[in-house]
């Protein structure tokens, strides 16, 4: 794969950098626009998007995925990769210079994205987000013991790595969307913040993911068996909770329901409705195929360890034979 190296892209991260101030703020989200693409929302792809839900019952649903959306970024970001890289600085000091820089620059991104995110949902609901940054996204207990233990033993615990390529893969997937949308006379505009907070972020994740790239040779090629084994078990099974939608996303069915009268008694269908687009279903086909994680699909593919456990958990994806150079 066509990686460029440390240096490269440290330098490219300096040449784009951008003041989130850039960002216009100040015209605030369109209500009467959807804020997200809904081919990547599960109940779009449920009949009862179509024969339970009227027009504004969709866009409510969407506005509401979107914020949840902006949650896992502020998640993803702060919670997440902030406490692992930061933890992996010092470490990076005896690597490479050109390897600490660019975490030191990743870090500094990631914590513009977290603020980006917050703010685009506090313009959306200072009701929900006010005070706090989540309202879907509730950890459980164990989730967060596992969290502070990777930030504790990010090189031991290295399977965050494939949780970054995956998620920031997925963000410049998350753009393509948009712009799709956009330029598709048939499908509704989106609303213009979520797009150009959406566009600032890909522009330095499609960066990200090459950090993770080469994060992937320094740490987890280099895990002994044993440790590999772990961090493949663990990222299977945090890939199997994600791919099956469940608590986070019945809640936005909760919160739809009882913010729509006539939605009240529809709680349990469209919870089960929304449950019932895992595995092969077209959702996870939307959301997972080589066409959105190119990367991701093909790193699978030159990993059998990883590949066979993907195998099991993201159903869309099956490996593809590796070309052996002549
Ligand atoms: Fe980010
Ligand atoms: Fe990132």
């Amino acid at each position: 794969m066509n990686l460029p190296d440390l240096k490269t892209i440290g330098d490219a991260a300096l040449k784009h950098s951008y003041d989130i101030n850039k960002i216009l703020w100040h015209r605030g989200v369109d209500r009467s626009l959807y804020f997200f693409p809904e081919v990547l929302t599960p109940l779009y792809h449920c009949a009862s998007y179509r024969n339970v839900l009227d027009e504004e019952d969709r866009k409510a649903y969407n506005q509401l995925f979107a914020q949840y959306v902006s949650e896992q970024f502020i998640f993803l970001e702060d919670r997440f990769l902030c406490k692992v890289v930061e933890s992996l600085l010092p470490w990076s000091v005896g690597v490479s210079v050109d390897l600490k820089r660019c975490l030191e620059i990743f870090l500094e991104e990631e914590v513009k994205h977290t603020e980006m995110f917050r703010r685009l949902n506090r313009i959306c609901s200072a009701e929900r987000y006010g005070v706090k940054d989540y309202y879907f996204l509730r950890l459980q207990k164990h989730e967060d013991s596992l969290l502070k233990m990777m930030a504790a033993l990010p090189r031991q615990l290295n399977f965050w790595i494939w949780i970054a390529l995956i998620f920031e893969e997925k963000t410049v997937d998350y753009f393509t969307h948009y712009r799709m949308q956009q330029r598709d006379g048939q499908s509704g505009k989106l609303d213009p913040l979520h797009y150009q907070v959406h566009q600032y972020h890909m522009l330095d994740e499609a960066r990200h993911v090459q950090i993770d790239e080469h994060l992937l040779k320094y740490i987890f090629d280099n895990s002994n068996p044993i440790v590999r084994s772990m961090n493949v078990l663990l990222l299977r099974q945090t890939m199997r909770n994600y791919t099956t939608p469940k608590r986070a996303n019945v809640y936005i069915i909760e919160e739809l329901c009882n913010s729509r009268r006539h939605l009240r008694n529809q709680v349990e269908k469209l919870s089960a409705d929304v449950r019932s687009q895992k595995g092969r279903s077209p959702y996870q086909m939307a959301q997972y195929s080589r066409r959105n994680f190119p990367k991701t699909f093909s790193y699978f593919d030159t990993y059998p360890d990883i590949s066979s456990a993907m195998q099991d958990v993201i159903l869309t994806y099956s490996p593809e034979e590796i070309k052996k150079s002549a």
